[in-house]
């Protein structure tokens, strides 16, 4: 009863002291008193949040905190080990690809392993604001140098280890980054992933200055490593460097607004948006976000399964239950290596209590059979994200895996959001299968028409938020232009993201899925240009559209048409050097499941591409309404007539 309770009434009375508080327009003072938990070398001068977001009255800017100086790695590790006496207790629970890789890290190790990663940062020369990229796998070392640059107040850009070399390049030169942090290799499954060999493919394409650090990895086939590479391929071994680095790193203290990270995600142009959070507002939203919504208590057992190399993972698994002090398990693994019941049996092993995962994983573990035979009976709360969640999907979570006593939490956010945005909060929002539920605390969201008409009531339309929480990017990472116009130009005064959403009739938000030009595969947005660009690479192609199509396990995949140039044949060998050619290009995950032959696409006669048509073709929809528009209608007849062969 008391865990039903006790979080119940904290919510309501959290919930209520906001009303109040936003009512009396003293949102400052529930920051501020959130602010209270952590460590200010400087308070802050100006409000907790200042910011506009109306581009007809000027650039759009966010601040929080204004004047506090701070550090975030202080306020993640050294505040749990000097002032809270948590030096002991376990950080995270790594669990390797192979369930006989596993290790324990606690708080005080994590501690001693950050600074003197921080050292041999400082030593190569990495200072303040440098950036410093990072290829890694799940393995503690990355969150090692994630906390080791926040530390030092260096601005780490992770790259999600399944990018190809093009990917890691393309980010590596957008960030500047003046050192790579990488490892030779990693297992996912069965699949050996040569990280070395393509970092070494991305830095032979960059101008910039480049070090490479390698690290031990988990598995027997890495050597213990660490390198360093500048222009003159100078290499340095982790274990080397490490075991010489001092454990003393006296933090950085840092202003509440200087950047802590850039990540970055899918742009419609095709061209990746460097994502960059900041301090102090990130530390406050991610610590109270992860506290609030897995209503964490200090003897929880944590599983986030998603990669750092997401937003996911850097929020929920890195900073929001580093902040709070929880204990985590780290999983290197897949969800089906060495067997289907992976998941299940490290959730039994570790006694978790909270676990979040994607619908995708879910979906693909549902299909293994009626239940799980691992004891679940630990777990308290169930979590999802990354995509809509269908209802049978959610069903079977609650029901099965979670035994009809877990709350399920639909979290729904982006990169850009930093964090939950809409969500329940466990026990105390009766939740609606499908349904991100209400805002978190602070945030506004708001439905808007075509006209950028705010609808009342139960409505469908553009999601929207009218003002910023603490946690929200603040730019996109030196072009501050590009960030203003994908957010902020569509519909003045909002934060556009992206997203439809409906609100029904007791104020339930229901995301629709995406209204632009992109794709959410598995939980992974990537955008029809990106994919289309590299489709055209191929030098039988000529033109390419690409749209989505659902698929039971993934949500939605890639569905690609592509005109072939005079003369060229379009067979089954075409189809698999095009795929080949994206997953060079891309990596894996942007892999298509069809690819068709067009020998004209559906356009309009102004030369626009019409994806709706497209779409429709893709998923075998008869009924194509209105097609005045088109230039030429016989081309849709012709892609019907091709479709069988596609699938
Ligand atoms: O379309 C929404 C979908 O994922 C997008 C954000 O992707 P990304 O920046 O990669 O971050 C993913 C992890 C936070 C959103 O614009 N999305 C995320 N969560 C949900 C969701 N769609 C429906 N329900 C969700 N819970």
């Amino acid at each position: 009863c008391a865990t039903v309770w006790t979080p119940l009434i904290h919510h309501i009375s959290m919930h209520f002291t906001l009303k109040r508080a936003l009512k009396c327009e003293f949102i400052s003072a529930f920051w501020k008193q959130v602010a209270d938990e952590f460590f200010w070398k400087k308070p802050a001068t100006g409000p907790m949040l200042q910011y506009n977001f109306d581009v007809t009255k000027g650039n759009i800017f966010v601040k929080c905190m204004e004047g506090a100086k701070t550090n975030m790695c202080y306020n993640v590790l050294d505040r749990h080990v000097r002032e809270g006496n948590l030096g002991e207790k376990v950080a995270y629970y790594w669990e390797g690809n192979s369930p006989e890789h596993h290790t324990t890290i606690t708080y005080g190790q994590m501690l001693s392993h950050v600074c003197r990663c921080a050292n041999v940062l400082k030593r190569m020369g990495v200072r303040k604001g440098d950036r410093v990229s990072i290829y890694l796998p799940m393995i503690p070392e990355l969150v090692y140098t994630m906390l080791a640059c926040a530390r030092i107040g260096a601005v780490h850009s992770v790259v999600f280890a399944g990018f190809s070399s093009d990917s890691l390049c393309e980010r590596i030169m957008d960030a500047q980054s003046s050192v790579l942090v990488t490892a030779d290799g990693v297992y996912r499954g069965d699949k050996l992933i040569n990280l070395k060999q393509i970092s070494d493919e991305a830095l032979e394409k960059t101008t910039s200055r480049i070090y490479i650090k390698r690290i031990k990895a988990s598995e027997p086939v890495y050597r213990p490593c660490l390198f360093t590479q500048t222009r003159n391929l100078a290499l340095d071994w982790w274990d080397e460097a490490m075991s010489d680095s001092s454990e003393d790193c006296e933090p950085e203290w840092l202003d509440a607004e200087d950047p802590l990270f850039i990540l970055y995600t899918s742009g419609s142009t095709g061209k990746p948006k460097g994502v960059v959070h900041t301090v102090a507002g990130y530390l406050l939203y991610t610590f109270l976000t992860f506290k609030c919504v897995f209503d964490y208590h200090h003897d929880d057992v944590y599983w986030c399964t998603a990669d750092i190399g997401w937003i996911t993972g850097h929020s929920y698994i890195t900073y929001g239950p580093l902040a709070n002090g929880a204990t985590s398990v780290l999983f290197e693994g897949i969800p089906v290596h060495p067997h289907v019941g992976r998941f299940w049996e490290v959730i039994e092993k570790y006694k978790v209590t909270k676990f979040y995962t994607a619908p995708t994983a879910i979906r693909l573990l549902m299909k293994y059979g009626p239940e799980p035979l691992y004891d679940l009976s630990t777990l308290r709360i169930l979590g999802t994200v990354g995509e809509p969640i269908n209802p049978e999907a959610w069903q079977w979570y609650y029901e099965t895996v979670g035994q009809r006593r877990c709350p399920v939490v639909d979290t729904f956010w982006q990169t850009e959001t930093g964090g939950h945005v809409l969500t329940p909060l466990p026990a105390a929002t009766p939740l609606k299968p499908g349904s991100a539920t209400f805002p978190f605390f602070g945030v506004e969201p708001t439905i808007l028409n075509e006209h950028g008409e705010e609808v009342e009531g139960e409505a469908e339309g553009y999601l929207v938020f009218r003002k910023p929480w603490p946690g929200i990017m603040r730019t996109v990472y030196e072009n501050h232009e590009r960030f203003e116009n994908t957010y902020f130009k569509k519909f003045p005064g909002f934060y556009v993201t992206g997203d439809g959403a409906r609100r029904d009739k007791d104020g339930y938000f229901w995301i629709t899925g995406r209204i632009d030009d992109m794709l959410n595969v598995s939980g992974h947005l990537m955008s029809t240009a990106e994919v289309e660009a590299a489709l055209t690479l191929h030098s039988a192609v000529s033109e390419a559209a690409v749209v989505s199509r659902p698929h039971q396990v993934k949500g939605e995949c890639l569905y690609c048409f592509v005109t072939l140039k005079d003369s060229r044949e379009f067979d089954k060998k075409m189809v698999a050097e095009l795929k080949m050619l994206v997953r060079e290009k891309i990596g894996p995950i942007a892999t298509p499941d069809f690819i068709q032959n067009a020998p004209a696409l559906p356009k309009t006669r102004s030369g626009k591409i019409m994806r709706r048509i497209l779409r429709q073709i893709a998923r075998n929809e008869k009924d194509l309404g209105d097609l005045s528009t088109l230039a030429d209608p016989k081309v849709v007849e012709v892609l019907f007539s091709q479709r069988s062969e596609a699938a």
